[in-house]
């Protein structure tokens, strides 16, 4: 976009204040400008700001939330041949080449005030590995067993997309062949002011934000990653987020019964910790599965409980899919894409004053960001399938710099699982008086996609003494 185009297409959409400051700029400043003006989706802003700017979306519920049927961990009884079919359906589908792997890491961290991209966070309690190296140990360990490499494709955000291909590129890939991971940026929204004025970060930069984990179905299909995914025979993509360093990347059961019920997309639920934990709710909705976002369910919904007196509203998101790709490809062939609802949230942005040229960060919310969730698209698949698995198995997300959902709950929960399967497999392991482990214990990804591997390595483990540091690969 050159200068007079780009001027005058802010001019007529009412934005021509990002231009206040342009005779002050340096010609590479002016060229910054220039390409951050170009990622403004001009026509989505506009149709925003009436419903999502001068007014919000209202915050009650649509419909009559009931809580979900999701399938159990542990099959219920006479259901046990179906989980181990389901299981092997998975193996084969992975040895079928027929499933990828999907990271979401475009997020900004801000929570954890870490200023790299997030999956460069190490931490796995004795190896300190980073969450990057623990997703690609485990996809190529699963990769393995299965005889077939398994796809990765990592979407990254316009701040981590170059800092994360080099992070990759200098660890050599962790093992994964470069062939078989692939990066693809998402896309940006602007902050707008509460009049629908774009906000300037600098007087050179757009305050652009990544636009939601949901801007991944559409990158996926405009960076060529879905075409690719068909080319390479994929037909189910295993989706999870960058910042739990429990979740299982490639989990057979879970995507053989995605596949076994037919369903288009799936999802992983745990129990909620307590009634208003930070997490999505999933629930049904006119007769459709969707995510209520902890910020709308109402409290009292959330509070409710069953004549049993168990939590009516208890399954909670850990933001773990499957995708069937023929599902991805509907969703983004046609006009259903852009059919993803936006969510506002107000924030406080730094920007600069167009007045006095000065950079300012307001201590109250001055401005709108847009996203869109990715869990938006579970009413528009015609089929879907839940798995409730336990928490202590699949989630600890690091999200905090402290308390909870930080590194130091996320290590303590990765412990505690390794200590469990070491105990399953007949290892004794020393605890202290309060019933916590009294060693610290690491497993590698590679020995916990194949029980019978850890069960030899457990067994040649020997005596684990108190305070021990104990690393199995
Ligand atoms: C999210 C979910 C919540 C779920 C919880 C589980 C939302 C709105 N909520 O909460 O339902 O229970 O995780 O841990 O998502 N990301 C991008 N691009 C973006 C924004 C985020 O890739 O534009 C990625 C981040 O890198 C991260 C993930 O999405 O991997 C989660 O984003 P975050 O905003 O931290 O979600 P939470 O509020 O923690």
């Amino acid at each position: 976009m050159n200068a007079d185009t780009a001027r005058s297409e802010t001019a007529r959409r009412g934005q021509e204040h990002l231009f206040t400051f342009w005779g002050e700029l340096a010609p590479g400043q002016q060229r910054q400008l220039l390409e951050d003006i170009a990622q403004i989706d001009f026509s989505t802003l506009e149709r925003l700001i009436p419903t999502h700017v001068r007014s919000a979306p209202s915050a009650a519920l649509a419909g009559d939330p009931e809580p979900v049927d999701a399938l159990p961990d542990q099959p219920d009884p006479g259901k046990e041949d179906d989980y181990r079919r389901a299981e092997q359906l998975g193996l084969e589908l992975v040895a079928g080449g027929k499933v990828a792997a999907l990271t979401v890491a475009g997020g900004q961290g801000t929570r954890l005030g870490f200023d790299r991209p997030k999956g460069e966070f190490t931490i796995s309690p004795v190896m300190n590995k980073p969450l990057f190296q623990l997703f690609a140990e485990a996809i190529l360990a699963a990769g393995r067993r299965g005889g077939r490499p398994i796809p990765w494709y990592v979407m990254t955000g316009p701040t981590t997309d170059q800092p994360t291909r080099d992070y990759f590129a200098e660890r050599s890939y962790f093992g994964l062949s470069p062939d078989d991971v692939t990066f693809f940026c998402q896309s940006v929204m602007p902050a707008v002011d509460r009049e629908g004025r774009i906000l300037l970060d600098q007087k050179h930069r757009v305050a652009l934000s990544p636009n939601g984990h949901g801007g991944c179905l559409l990158a996926l299909a405009t960076s060529g990653a879905l075409a690719d995914m068909k080319r390479r025979g994929v037909e189910v993509l295993s989706y999870f987020q960058v910042d739990n360093p429990l979740v299982a990347p490639i989990d057979p059961l879970f995507l053989g019964l995605h596949c076994q019920t037919g369903a288009e997309m799936s999802a992983v639920a745990v129990p909620k910790a307590d009634d208003l934990e930070r997490v999505g709710n999933f629930a049904r909705v006119d007769g459709r599965v969707c995510v209520i976002e902890y910020t709308d369910l109402p409290p009292a919904l959330a509070h409710q409980r069953t004549p049993d007196g168990d939590r009516r509203f208890d399954a909670g998101s850990i933001a773990v899919h499957a995708f069937s790709r023929t599902f991805l490809e509907r969703l983004t062939g046609g006009d259903e894409a852009i059919a993803l609802p936006w969510h506002r949230a107000e924030k406080s942005v730094a920007h600069v004053e167009l007045a006095t040229g000065e950079r300012v960060l307001p201590d109250q919310p001055n401005a709108v960001k847009f996203e869109l969730f990715v869990f938006d698209a579970l009413p528009l698949a015609n089929q879907v399938m839940i798995l409730l698995r336990k928490r202590t198995d699949c989630f600890s997300p690091v999200k905090n710099a402290e308390g909870v959902d930080s590194a130091a709950t996320a290590q303590r929960d990765m412990i505690r699982q390794a200590v469990h399967r070491l105990e399953a497999c007949g290892v004794g392991v020393p605890r202290r008086s309060d019933g916590e482990p009294d060693a610290v214990v690491e497993i590698s990804p590679a020995l916990v996609v194949d029980e019978e591997k850890l069960r030899v390595a457990a067994a040649a483990l020997g005596q684990i003494h108190p305070g021990a540091q104990v690393y199995l690969e």
